[in-house]
């Protein structure tokens, strides 16, 4: 069973998505603990009501970025996972984690990357009258939302001038999409090869080097 630990900020509706995915035993593997730096995060009730080990580390304890990662890294390193997830975790990390984990920590992001990294993704899609908006999910690197892609789903934006509508549908495509790419990496059909940097997929259909979806939702 692989050990998997998720980072959140929020309402942790993909930890959710794993929690129920795991409970059906549709991921071959165990969350050993919830990260979040946000004391008051809705995921961190989601995980107790699993009886699953949270952990807080308030940011705003922490004098910088490093100081924080490094109380960061002393938490992950004692519970030794085999993945990490980033699942709504609104903190940028410093080298420090990312090049520890090299190849072992993943994050979901709200729009089909490189557009649009940061935040008010769907702001951002509607003010440009994209025709498309949807997901990535991508190996982490020290850059904010890059790293080696893994997965995007899509759907077509139509005549959708609403945040929340389009929040919606991401989350849709989020939670139908991170279990399954989770499974993947505890099955070993997904993997990064750290020496090329590149994704490795076994016998999955890739689209120039990632796993593409199209929803029609
Ligand atoms: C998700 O939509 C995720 O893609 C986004 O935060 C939301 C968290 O929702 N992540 C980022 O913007 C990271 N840059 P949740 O707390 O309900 O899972």
């Amino acid at each position: 069973m692989k050990r998997i630990v998720v980072l959140l900020s929020g309402n942790g509706s993909n930890l959710q998505a794993i929690i129920d995915s795991i409970n059906n035993g549709n991921i071959n593997g165990r969350i050993v603990g919830v990260i979040s730096n946000n004391i008051e995060a809705f995921g961190l009730k989601r995980a107790q009501k699993e009886n699953i080990n949270t952990i807080t580390i308030n940011h705003l304890d922490y004098e910088n970025r490093q100081a924080f990662d490094d109380a960061l890294l002393k938490k992950l390193a004692i519970l030794a996972p085999d993945l990490i997830v980033l699942a709504g975790f609104m903190r940028i990390l410093t080298s420090k984690i990312t090049d520890y984990f090299n190849g072992k920590i993943i994050n979901i992001h709200p729009s089909l990357l490189p557009l649009y990294p940061g935040l008010h993704t769907h702001q951002k899609v509607i003010d440009n009258n994209d025709e498309k908006h949807g997901i990535s999910i991508h190996y982490v690197s020290s850059e904010l939302d890059a790293g080696p892609l893994i997965a995007q789903g899509n759907f077509n934006v139509g005549e959708i001038k609403d945040k929340e509508l389009l929040e919606e549908k991401i989350h849709k495509i989020e939670h139908l999409m991170l279990p399954l790419v989770i499974q993947y990496i505890c099955i070993g059909t997904i993997y990064l090869d750290v020496k090329s940097n590149n994704v490795v997929f076994k016998n999955l259909d890739v689209i120039n080097g990632s796993i593409q979806k199209n929803y029609e939702i």
